[in-house]
């Protein structure tokens, strides 16, 4: 089926069913573009607390569905693509979290939304990109923290914040760590106009010669209204089409890397650097899901109490 029919068909169901559909800033721009609202983890999050669609499509991956089930409990919420994973989530796994909180008694548990519904259940507060700084700094000097599980944002708001009491777990999303410094101080000798924008997840070594480190939603709106013209982007590239979007005039080089051959990843994306999990949700996906209402998220009750609680918190602290 053509697109143009495509869409035109999911227009159709989506207003019929009274659906949402909610896209993160990874995905294909052509879902991009027929998203209801497009953003970042926390602005999905919020949309998806707030919104009153009896079905929610997430068009992101499945923590973020989850997230969306968690907070809203009595919609349906859809994930086109069951294996739509993360490979942060997946470097996280519950017993052994649950061991590292025995082994550091008395800590405040800070997990990022990049987690199970598990994980979220043993957390304090959950924390995005977007608000991480926020909510370490919402608790007292000296109290001290467990933060998960992507150790390159842990160690990076450690380093700004000074706080020595901070525990990070080891965890790591594939594409973030992929980018080299060697290739992005090579093509800033190439670009010297461009400035650098960077998303936390990043190794250290790379945010150390970025201009501006931010969430996708901040480094979008970074882009927008700095005065540069070029900019290098080091984060997954779907997001370099709102960017292109929102400063038509500017110019968006994304760095590309170099998988290593044994890497479970390294496939047919080449240079790029795509999530391949986030590309896994396409428009026939979308409307298969909104034809059949499945692939459905459930959370079990008890787990799904307690992860509420973790994200409420952040959403309390966020405001
Ligand atoms: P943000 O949406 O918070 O920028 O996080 C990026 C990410 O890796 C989502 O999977
Ligand atoms: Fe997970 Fe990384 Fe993909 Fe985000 S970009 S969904 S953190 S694997």
């Amino acid at each position: 089926m053509y697109d143009h029919c495509i869409i035109s068909e999911i227009n159709t169901l989506r207003k019929k069913k009274n659906v949402v559909i909610l896209a993160h800033y990874y995905q294909r721009p052509e879902v991009q573009e027929i998203a209801d609202f497009v953003g970042d983890s926390l602005q999905l999050s919020e949309q998806a607390a707030a919104t009153d669609a009896s079905i929610i499509v997430f068009a992101g991956v499945h923590f973020m569905a989850e997230t969306a089930k968690i907070l809203s409990p009595a919609k349906k919420v859809l994930l086109p693509d069951l294996n739509a994973g993360c490979s942060l989530a997946e470097s996280c796994r519950p017993a052994d979290f649950r061991r590292f909180i025995a082994a550091h008694p008395e800590h405040t548990v800070i997990s990022y939304v990049n987690t199970s519904a598990e994980i979220k259940a043993m957390t304090d507060i959950c924390c995005t990109s977007s608000n991480a700084l926020k909510i370490v700094e919402s608790l007292p000097v000296g109290e001290k923290i467990i933060f998960g599980p992507d150790r390159n944002l842990g160690n990076y708001i450690k380093t700004i914040t000074g706080r020595e009491d901070m525990q990070v777990w080891d965890g790591a999303c594939h594409v973030h760590e992929a980018f080299s410094v060697e290739r992005l101080a090579e093509l800033k000798q190439q670009r010297p106009a461009a400035k650098v924008v960077a998303h936390p997840e990043c190794k250290k070594a790379v945010l150390l010669l970025a201009d501006f480190i931010g969430s996708t939603a901040a480094l979008l709106h970074f882009t927008q209204y700095d005065k540069a013209s070029q900019y290098i982007v080091v984060t997954e590239p779907g997001v370099i089409f709102q960017m292109q979007k929102a400063s038509p005039q500017k110019e968006f080089i994304p760095l590309p890397v170099v998988t290593a051959p044994s890497s479970a990843f390294a496939d047919d994306c080449g240079a790029c650097n795509d999530c391949q999990f986030m590309k896994l949700i396409t428009l026939e996906k979308i409307h298969r899901a909104l034809q059949t209402e499945q692939p459905e998220i459930f959370v079990e009750e008890t787990i799904r109490e307690k992860a509420e609680r973790s994200i409420r918190r952040m959403l309390e602290r966020s405001k």
